[in-house]
C-alpha cells in the first residue's frame, strides 16, 4: 500500500493506511502500545492490542525505540482527543532502521547539549514548529513584495566593499585580492532600484560580531526591498504594512505551530497599524526621565530598546538619529541637519531591533564627503556612487533580519533557536 502522509491522514478515516516515519514516542500497558509516529507533516497515535495483533507484530512494535524509522499499516479512526484528530488500530509494524541510543531522550538537556546536536534536535517538536514558521515567513516576504510587483534582485555574497561599517566584516582571501562576505545587499539594489523601479533581495548575509548575545548571529538572513523616489515617510508605512502583512500571515497559517510553541497569539492580533512613532530626540529625554544615563548621540543598547518600548503591544518606530551613529548612506534631515532619515522599528514584549532603514543619500557630493568622513576607501565605491551621476534620485529602504522576525513571532528567548543551523561566535558545527 502507498503511504499516507499523517497531515492528509483525515482522508484515509474509516479505511486502511499505512504511514512511513520515525518513532516519536512510546507507551504500554503490556496489553495496548501507544506508538506516536511523526513523519514531518503531523504526529499520530499508532495503537497495538496484543489481543488482536499477530505475536510477530506485537513484538516488532516492541523492538521500536525513540526516532527509529518504521512503517505502520493499520484503520484509521477518528478520535477528538488524538492530536490532530486521528488515531490507527495497528495491524502491522515494520522497523524500517533501527535508532539505539538515540541521544536527545524527553528529559531535559542544556541547550549546548542541544545545538552540539542540532541535526537532530530539529526533530523535537518544538524546533520542529519554529522552523515551520520560519518557512511560512519566507513564503510570506517572497508573496508580500511579489504582490506589490517588486522584482526580486539576487544580491552577491562575495563583496568587495562594505556596508555597515568594516569592524563586523569576515575578510577572505580572493585571487590574491581582499573580498568580503555580504554584510548586507543594499548597495547592489539601489544601482537595481534605477533599473527596476521597486526592488527586494532575500539571503543570507554575514556579519563577524564578537560580542555574544541573544539577538546577534554571525551568518543571518536578511530581507531588504529598495524603492525609487520613495521618500522616508513613505518608507515607514512600507515598514509598518510589511510587519503586519507577515503578523497576519503568521496567525492564519501556523496556528498549530504557534499553539506547541505556547505563543500568546492574543499578543500578536494587536499588532495593527498605525505603530506608534518617536524620534531619537525624544527617545532620549524618555530615557532620561526614566533614569537612564543617555545622551544625545549615544547608541541605544538592548535595555534601552526594550525601556522605550514598555508601554507599546505594537512594534514601535524610532527614527531620526545622529548623523554620527548611522551608516554613511543615510539622508540628513533637511529640517534637522543633525540628525538622518532613518528608522529602526523595534518589536514589542523585549525582542529589540528587528527593521533598520533609511532614505538615502542622493547628492553626489554629499555622498562622497560621507565617504570620506568614514574612512572608506573610494574606489570601492566607484560603481555605487555611478547611481548619483546617472540620473540620481531620491530613494528608501529598509532590511529586516528574518530570524529577529520569527523569534518575535514565535516567543522564543534566542535567535540560534530560528534558524536552522546557526552560526555564532563559537558555532561553525553542525
Ligand atoms: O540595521 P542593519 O544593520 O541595516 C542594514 O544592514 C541596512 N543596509 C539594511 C537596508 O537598509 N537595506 O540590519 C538590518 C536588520 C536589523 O534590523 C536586524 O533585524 C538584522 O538586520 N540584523 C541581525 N540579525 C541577526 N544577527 C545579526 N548580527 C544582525 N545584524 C542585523
Ligand atoms: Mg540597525
Amino acid at each position: 500500500m502507498d503511504a499516507t502522509s499523517i497531515g492528509k491522514i483525515g482522508s484515509k478515516a474509516g479505511a486502511a493506511a499505512t504511514v512511513r516515519g520515525w518513532l516519536y514516542n512510546k507507551r504500554s500497558s503490556g496489553k495496548i502500545q501507544f506508538l506516536i509516529v511523526r513523519d514531518g507533516t503531523g504526529y499520530l497515535q499508532c495503537v497495538v492490542p496484543r489481543a488482536e495483533v499477530a505475536p510477530e507484530v506485537w513484538a516488532e512494535a516492541e523492538k521500536t525505540t525513540q526516532e527509529c524509522s518504521l512503517a505502520v499499516t493499520g484503520v484509521v479512526r477518528e478520535d477528538k482527543r488524538a492530536p490532530g484528530g486521528y488515531e490507527m488500530t495497528a495491524s502491522a509494524v515494520e522497523i524500517l532502521g533501527t535508532s539505539p541510543d538515540y541521544p536527545i531522550s524527553p528529559k531535559e538537556h542544556g541547550v549546548d547539549f542541544l545545538m552540539n546536536l542540532r541535526h537532530l534536535w530539529m526533530r523535537s517538536s518544538q524546533q520542529h514548529a519554529v522552523l515551520r514558521v520560519r518557512s511560512e515567513m519566507e513564503q510570506a516576504i517572497a508573496d508580500f513584495f511579489h504582490e506589490r510587483e517588486f522584482v526580486r534582485i539576487d544580491s552577491p555574497i562575495l563583496t568587495g566593499s562594505s556596508v555597515e561599517g568594516t569592524s563586523t566584516l569576515f575578510e577572505t582571501d580572493y585571487f590574491g585580492d581582499k573580498a568580503y562576505l555580504s554584510q548586507s545587499g543594499q548597495l547592489y539594489l539601489e544601482p537595481a532600484a534605477a533599473a527596476f523601479g521597486r526592488v527586494y533581495c532575500f539571503g543570507p548575509t554575514f556579519r563577524a560580531e564578537k560580542s555574544k548575545t541573544r539577538r546577534h548571529l554571525t551568518e543571518f538572513w536578511m530581507v531588504e526591498p529598495e524603492v525609487a523616489f520613495l521618500e522616508f515617510e513613505g518608507l515607514c508605512e512600507l515598514a509598518e504594512d510589511f510587519v503586519v502583512a507577515l503578523v497576519e500571515r503568521a496567525i492564519a497559517r501556523c496556528g498549530e505551530d504557534l499553539k506547541r510553541l505556547e505563543r500568546d497569539v492574543a499578543k500578536l492580533e494587536k499588532v495593527t497599524k498605525p505603530f506608534p512613532r518617536i524620534t531619537y530626540r525624544d527617545g532620549i529625554h524618555a530615557l532620561q526621565k526614566k533614569g537612564f544615563p543617555v545622551n544625545f548621540g549615544d547608541d541605544l543598547g538592548a535595555d534601552e530598546e526594550t525601556a522605550l518600548c514598555a508601554d507599546s503591544e505594537r512594534p514601535l518606530i524610532v527614527s531620526r538619529f545622529p548623523t554620527a551613529i548611522k551608516s554613511f548612506y543615510m539622508q540628513p534631515d533637511p529640517k534637522d541637519p543633525e540628525v538622518v532619515l532613518g528608522l529602526d522599528m523595534l518589536a514589542p514584549e523585549g525582542y529589540g531591533e528587528i527593521i533598520g532603514g533609511s532614505q538615502r543619500i542622493h547628492d553626489l557630493a554629499l555622498l562622497e564627503r560621507r565617504l570620506e568622513e568614514h574612512k572608506l576607501p573610494r574606489e570601492a565605491y566607484e560603481w555605487y556612487l555611478d547611481v548619483r551621476r546617472y540620473g540620481t534620485f531620491p530613494h528608501s529602504g529598509f532590511g529586516m533580519g528574518l530570524e529577529r522576525l520569527v523569534a518575535w513571532v514565535c516567543g522564543i528567548h534566542h535567535l540560534r533557536e530560528a534558524i536552522p543551523y546557526p552560526r555564532t561566535l563559537k558555532r561553525i558545527y553542525p
